[in-house]
């Protein structure tokens, strides 16, 4: 899985998630005081954790992949901050105490963990308690057969992409895992159709199916994911993002 993440890492540092009315609410939602210490998991090109950094005393920002990391530390000294550590660590096994961490953020993430509830659990061992995590990721349409759609071409274009969960089966995850849910909200977010494909680890022929599968894409799917076309093509589709926050007691 690291390579197809070290490939990818220079369109993460430039991509739609670099910036975005969710990563604004993300960072609102966290509400630090200028005093947490902060992990984020996960972190990419680590805009996230940078968003975050004049918020908080400290933010450790971890990912699997070292381009990746990279790609953060890059970032962060393009920015000038300097309250980021960028630090390799796998979702499932975190290398940190019990009980260090005042925030948890995870953004656009948690659908590529091989297993979610560990993944989960291992949030909720680092937090203080009361600490806070703040979990936004990407939710199924309710509609199911556009539900089914938007996870084929997740898939298609995707081989790491593993789930595409309902808002309430994000809740009952974090729930299981001990953590209290207080605030959820969702976001509409429009990708751009070819730069989307562009970040996914499918080869040319796997792009054009997918390229076809919109092109035949039932109704509902239209609809729900708001499918642009022109020419005959895709340019667009519009997707939802939920935001969490949930608390270890
Ligand atoms: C869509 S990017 C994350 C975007 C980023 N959080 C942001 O806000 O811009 C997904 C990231 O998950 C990382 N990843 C996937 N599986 C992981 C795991 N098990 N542990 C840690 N990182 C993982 C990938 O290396 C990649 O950088």
């Amino acid at each position: 899985m690291a390579d197809r993440w070290d490939s990818a890492a220079p369109l993460y540092a430039t991509s739609e998630h670099r910036a975005g009315t969710d990563l604004d609410a993300l960072i609102e939602v966290a509400s630090g005081s200028g005093t947490e210490v902060a992990l984020d998991i996960a972190t990419g090109a680590g805009h996230t954790a940078i968003a975050l950094a004049p918020h908080v005393a400290r933010v450790i920002a971890t990912d699997r992949s070292e381009a990746m990391l990279a790609q953060t530390r890059e970032l962060a000294s393009s920015r000038g901050v300097t309250n980021v550590e960028a630090r390799w660590a796998d979702a499932h096994e975190l290398p940190f105490p019990a009980a260090t961490f005042d925030i948890v953020t995870c953004r656009i993430a948690p659908h590529h963990f091989d297993d979610l509830d560990p993944s989960l659990r291992e949030v909720a061992r680092v937090l203080k308690p009361g600490g806070r995590y703040v979990l936004e990721d990407s939710v199924a349409p309710d509609d199911a057969d556009a539900a089914r759609f938007l996870h084929e071409v997740e898939v298609a274009r995707d081989s790491t992409h593993l789930r595409t969960l309902t808002a309430g089966q994000w809740v009952a995850a974090l729930e299981r895992a001990g953590l209290s849910v207080e605030h959820s909200e969702s976001f509409r977010k429009r990708r751009g159709f070819e730069s989307w494909l562009a970040r996914g680890d499918c080869d040319e022929a796997g792009a054009d199916a997918v390229r076809a599968r919109f092109g035949t894409a039932p109704a509902a799917a239209i609809e729900a994911l708001e499918i642009e076309r022109q020419d005959g093509t895709t340019v667009a589709f519009t997707d939802d993002k939920i935001l969490l926050l949930a608390r270890r007691a």
